[in-house]
């Protein structure tokens, strides 16, 4: 079997994203090792769950630097030190330049909470509840100078239900981001995946074409 991919993980909070790689891991779902957890809050969670797997952590506190460049100098060589391969942003709440993007080129991913291009930046679940969108989701996808915004890997679809509030939202759209993200890094680390400019092409890629959700489901009759 070839060998792991070496993953790099920069996080600012809870870190369950982290905590779902760290389970699939275990489950031989993802051929990978998590090298090194990256935090510039010293006390985000994802901090202690990583300690608890014996994980090396570093905290890079970015009020410490003179410039956002300067910042990510010092990610490069943390994530350098540690043989780093793939750099994974998860709740990562910093914008990146292109000296980490120079550094690690099509080499750095992130998830956001939303169907991408729809709702980026913060609060994505408040935004997809206040414009009245039915379906929101998840995206996985390669950065870029950009926030939420480079070539798109996974996305997964969910429905807003009509008693939700944004804890609730927030919730389900979670447990599908710690589906989509082991299943986007493993792709990668099968070397199936490649960008030709805006699009990821995967291959044996096998998409249903009559796949849909629809929110209300087409099934749901409304009269008896
Ligand atoms: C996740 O929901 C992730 O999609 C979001 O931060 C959360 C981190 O949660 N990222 C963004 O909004 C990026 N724009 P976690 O710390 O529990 O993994």
């Amino acid at each position: 079997m070839a060998r792991p991919l070496s993953l790099g993980v920069l996080l600012s909070g809870s870190g369950t994203n982290l905590q779902a790689l760290i389970d699939a891991v275990a489950a031989r779902q993802l051929d990978a090792q998590i090298a090194v957890v990256v935090s510039n809050e010293a006390t985000a969670y994802g901090l202690v769950r990583a300690r608890e797997h014996g994980i090396s952590t570093e905290i890079v506190a970015h009020g410490v630097f003179r410039s956002r460049a300067a910042f990510d100098a010092r990610l490069v060589e943390v994530l350098r030190a540690h043989g780093v391969e793939l750099v994974v942003l998860a709740g990562f709440m910093r914008l990146v330049t292109p000296v980490l993007l120079g550094a690690f080129p099509a080499r750095v991913v992130n998830i956001h909470p939303a169907l991408l291009p729809a709702f980026p930046g913060l609060h994505a679940e408040r935004q997809a509840l206040a414009h009245g969108a039915r379906i929101t989701g998840v995206t996985v996808h390669f950065v870029d100078e950009h926030a939420d915004h480079g070539p798109i890997i996974v996305q997964v679809a969910v429905p807003i239900l009509p008693d939700d509030d944004e804890a609730r939202l927030h919730l389900r759209i979670q447990r599908q981001e710690h589906r989509a993200y082991a299943r986007a890094i493993q792709l990668i680390a099968e070397g199936r995946v490649r960008i030709e400019g805006r699009r990821v092409l995967i291959d044996g890629d096998t998409a249903d074409a009559e796949a849909a959700l629809a929110s209300p489901p087409f099934a749901q009759r409304t009269s008896p």
